[in-house]
């Protein structure tokens, strides 16, 4: 499938319009094949997505920043390769072996949400807290640890790999609650290497300058 973000880089206000008509006047069949454009048409109601311009430099200059973010502990902890989350520092294998499940959420009598409290536990090697504490589900695993850059990249923006989310619904995700958990650590714990607000403004001109992928 087309990377529905460079289109719409590329797509005039005049050019949405036609297919959209044609799509009200026809059939389901021609809505099927103009699927793409009608994606795009909707983030063409926000005049912040025409502004900005495609710029390869900057948008990969911004990605090695979100990079750095997500390859850090804080986060690729709950994106691990295999079945069971990554703990501290050093990303070992979580104690106790807790597995992901179909939902993310744990399996049997070891579900996240029985050891991690809606708030971090306090002390030294206690559970941080979080209402929704899961891993990705099984069917979509989100696996950040042991990826390129350029790899990463282009799984974030593949809505088959990155749990069906278009552009907005990537913006959007920079404030998701485990997102702003990275930077709530449990007692003992560092924070990501750049703060919360740098990180959301490196994502979001990541994503609106092209959402480049590194050559590496
Ligand atoms: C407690 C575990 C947990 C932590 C910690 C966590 N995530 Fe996630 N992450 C998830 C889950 C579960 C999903 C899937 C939910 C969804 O897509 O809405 C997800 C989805 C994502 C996605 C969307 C998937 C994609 O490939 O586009 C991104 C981006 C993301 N996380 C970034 C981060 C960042 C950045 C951090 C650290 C600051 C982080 N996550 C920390 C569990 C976690
Ligand atoms: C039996 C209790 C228990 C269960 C069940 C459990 N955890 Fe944990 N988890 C902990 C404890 C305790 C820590 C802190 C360990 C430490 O710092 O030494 C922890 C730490 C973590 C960390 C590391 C956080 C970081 O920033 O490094 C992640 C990630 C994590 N758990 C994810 C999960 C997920 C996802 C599940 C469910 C699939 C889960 N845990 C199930 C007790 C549990």
């Amino acid at each position: 499938m087309k990377n529905p973000f460079k289109i719409n880089k590329n797509i005039k206000l005049k050019k949405i319009a036609v297919p959209v008509t044609v799509l009200l006047l026809t059939g389901s069949l021609t809505a099927f094949s103009y699927n793409t454009e009608l994606t795009t048409s909707t983030y063409v109601k926000s005049p912040d997505f025409l502004e900005k311009k495609k710029d390869s430099v900057a948008s990969v200059k911004a990605f090695e920043k979100v990079y750095s973010v997500l390859m850090s502990p804080r986060c690729m902890n709950c994106h691990p390769i295999g079945d069971i989350p990554l703990q501290g520092e050093d990303s070992h294998i979580h104690t106790m072996q807790p597995k992901r499940g179909k939902d993310g959420k744990g399996l049997y009598a070891m579900k996240c949400a029985n050891c991690h409290q809606p708030e971090n536990t306090p002390g030294l090697h206690a559970p941080p807290g979080n209402p929704n504490w899961h891993l990705p589900p099984a069917d979509m695993k989100m696996v950040f640890e042991g990826k390129t850059a350029n790899q990463l990249a282009k799984q974030l923006i593949d809505p088959n790999q990155n749990g069906h989310k278009d552009m907005k619904k990537l913006i959007e995700h920079a404030d998701d609650g485990l997102v702003l958990a990275g930077w709530k650590p449990a007692e003992g714990l560092k924070l990501p290497p750049i703060s919360h607000k740098e990180f959301k403004k490196a994502w979001i001109t990541w994503l609106e300058t092209g959402a480049y992928a590194p050559k590496q």
